[in-house]
């Protein structure tokens, strides 16, 4: 999910490789390492975990290597903690192929079954390693052949960068759901996972389709179709400057990882998909212990703790066990009632969140067991958790969350189908259409993405608000949580989320003549309720923009304004109402100038009390 930098020509490869990387540091990663060949030194293989500098430190910035060949690579790991040997390069048994990887191989353990069978030796967590092996395993004379053969292996997503210490002249290159571009110079080539990396050696990139296959040598790039026909690739002139490359044209990387998000849910959900069937390998927990759990109690910061607030709904509903959901920080200094019939689900982005882990702390040693749904690999909620279940969102720039809230969300819901099934709540109907709508959510998050203008519009009116209020019920209430929360965040703007029905008890005295209200009214049979609460507002004079599901167009008499997201399950609906609040904030920070990716008071992990 990070970054990847090949280079084939007459200068020494290290330097430039270390240079690249450096320009990808942007995208965040835990460890480094390069394989360059040299015809004296061989294939020399260094990695170091932790930041590139330690790399470059350890190699001289490269002065140490020698050789005119090599990759380079910085990861995010998704399988195995980060250290010196799971980063990559991964070398082939006997050292024939080194790989550099990004994205995920789901079928990997398979493939590695497969491979210790015939007597190969793993030394890695990696499922990149099993690349690297199967190269060597199929490889008979020819690079290419052994390539194809390898990548009809393969499920899941990949960009490559492959060498081979039979043809020191050669660099292979491919990919599938991951990015990679080709860098065209003279007398030497490259690839990259991002334009930058390359921008100060050439303008001239190919852009690569899946599994388009790449061989480049000095003086030639040759980009090959699976059956080896060759494919005649159209040259592109980048002329952004380095900046704008970064945010891979994006003015933001907020607004980036917003556009990323039909992916990193994809990342997420489609590998515990198997057969029609939720596989969560992550967990350990057995039937038995399912039926033991009175109560469960999900426990987390800020956005994380708004999905907590989805789980309660969720899993309450479909497992029948009583949830709580509870802010770390508040859960920490009481006396709370978790033994060990509790299951704790800890919700973090970073894994490193201090309240979070204090409060995990304080579960475990109440003895409770503790499941988390985690961003970062290795982290220490990760470490110190009984279960863990990764969200594959990739490194997240942006403070405010938006890929990573997503793909918590997605594993809410998978956590959810997952244990009423084990206690035998769902029927199979039902299960089938809980697992097509979890297929379904990467391509309508596209789907409600591709309206960005008419929210764009909105915000064009509204960003000179003072106060705003975001108002739901159920789901939606919690989903207002986060609207507001993201919007508060980055445009300083005052807001205020309620639960819809709650507001005549109080907070319906600040709604004046021109106050912005959110009314979000995606779950069917609350809309009703909802338009009742909307000509509440609209009668004390406030301006409403209505989110609902696209069939409900009656919004239409009662708000200024309407959002239409598409439609899925009551559950899943959150995943899309989210879409229009995420791109709300963004406009409006956008509109008045903040520092969107950065703003004032807030740190991404938040690792002090
Ligand atoms: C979200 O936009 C915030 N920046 C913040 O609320 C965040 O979700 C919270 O600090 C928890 O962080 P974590 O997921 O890394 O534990
Ligand atoms: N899945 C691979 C690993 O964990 C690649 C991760 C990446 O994209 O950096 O090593």
């Amino acid at each position: 999910m990070c970054g990847i930098v090949g280079y084939v020509g007459f200068d020494p490869a290290t330097p430039i490789l270390l240079k690249g990387l450096e320009k990808l540091e942007y995208r965040g990663y835990d460890s480094a390492g390069v394989a360059v060949y040299d015809e004296k030194d061989g294939l020399r293989i260094e990695k170091a975990k932790g930041k590139l500098r330690v790399l470059c430190e350890k190699l001289h910035d490269g002065k140490d290597v020698n050789g005119t060949i090599g990759i380079g690579h910085t990861r995010w790991a998704t399988h195995g903690a980060p250290s010196d040997i799971n980063s990559h390069p991964q070398v082939s048994d006997h050292g024939k192929f080194a790989v550099v990887h990004n994205g995920i191989i789901e079928n990997y353990l398979t493939l590695k079954e497969f491979l210790l069978g015939k007597g190969i030796t793993f030394v890695s967590e990696t499922d990149t390693e099993v690349i690297a092996q199967l190269l060597e395993y199929y490889y008979e004379g020819n690079i290419f052949s052994a390539l194809v053969k390898v990548l009809q292996k393969l499920e899941g997503s990949y960009a490559l960068g492959v060498i081979c210490t039979d043809a020191p002249n050669e660099l292979y290159a491919v990919r599938k759901d991951s990015p990679l571009i080709v860098g065209l110079g003279k007398g030497e080539n490259f690839i990259a996972s991002d334009v930058p990396a390359i921008l100060s050696k050439t303008r001239d990139i190919y852009r690569l389709k899946d599994q388009e296959i790449v061989k480049l040598t000095r003086n030639q790039v040759e980009v090959l179709n699976m059956d080896g026909a060759r494919i005649e690739k159209e040259k592109v002139h980048i002329d952004w400057d380095v900046n704008a490359a970064e945010k891979g044209g994006y003015e933001h990387f907020m607004f980036k990882e917003i556009m990323e998000q039909p992916k990193a849910l994809r990342d997420t959900i489609s590998p515990r998909l198997r057969d029609g069937r939720i596989v969560l390998d992550d967990i350990t927990l057995t039937r038995e212990q399912v039926e033991k759990i009175r109560r469960i109690c999900v426990v987390a910061c800020g956005s994380a703790y708004h999905v907590g607030m989805v789980a309660k709904y969720t899993l309450e509903k479909l497992t029948r066990i009583p949830v709580e959901a509870e802010v770390a920080s508040e859960l920490r200094y009481r006396d709370p009632i978790i033994d060990k019939s509790t299951l704790v689900i800890v919700v973090s982005q970073s894994g490193e969140t201090a309240d979070t882990l204090a409060a995990l702390r304080e579960a475990k040693k109440r003895g409770a067991r503790v499941l988390s749904i985690v961003n970062v690999v290795g982290s220490s909620i990760a470490n110190e958790s009984d279960d863990v279940i990764y969200t594959w969102a990739g490194p997240e720039i942006a403070v405010a969350t938006t890929k990573a809230y997503s793909t918590q969300l997605a594993v809410v819901y998978m956590i959810a189908i997952y244990l009423a099934d084990l206690l035998g709540k769902l029927s199979p109907e039902e299960y089938e259409n809980y697992i097509q709508c979890l297929q379904k959510l990467p391509e309508q998050v596209e789907d409600a993405l591709k309206d960005k203008e008419s929210i764009q519009y909105f915000a064009s009116k509204y960003f000179n608000a003072k106060d705003i209020f975001f108002i739901g019920r159920n789901l939606d209430y919690a989903l207002s949580m986060e609207g507001s929360l993201k919007l508060k965040e980055i445009s300083y703007i005052h807001s205020e989320a309620y639960a819809a029905g709650e507001l005549k008890h109080g907070t319906i005295s600040l709604i004046e003549n021109g106050t912005l209200v959110v009314a979000l009214a995606t779950i069917d049979s609350l809309f009703e309720k909802i338009m009742s609460n909307v000509k509440e507002v609209k009668a004390r004079g406030a301006y409403v923009l209505g989110v609902t599901t696209r069939e409900h167009t009656a919004i239409q008499s009662e708000a200024d304004y309407a959002f239409y997201v598409p439609k899925t399950c009551e559950m899943m609906q959150p995943s899309l109402a989210v879409i229009p609040l995420q791109l709300f904030a963004y406009y409006v920070a956008a509109m008045k100038g903040c520092d969107i990716d950065k703003p004032r008071n807030l740190a991404k992990s938040v690792t002090v009390e």
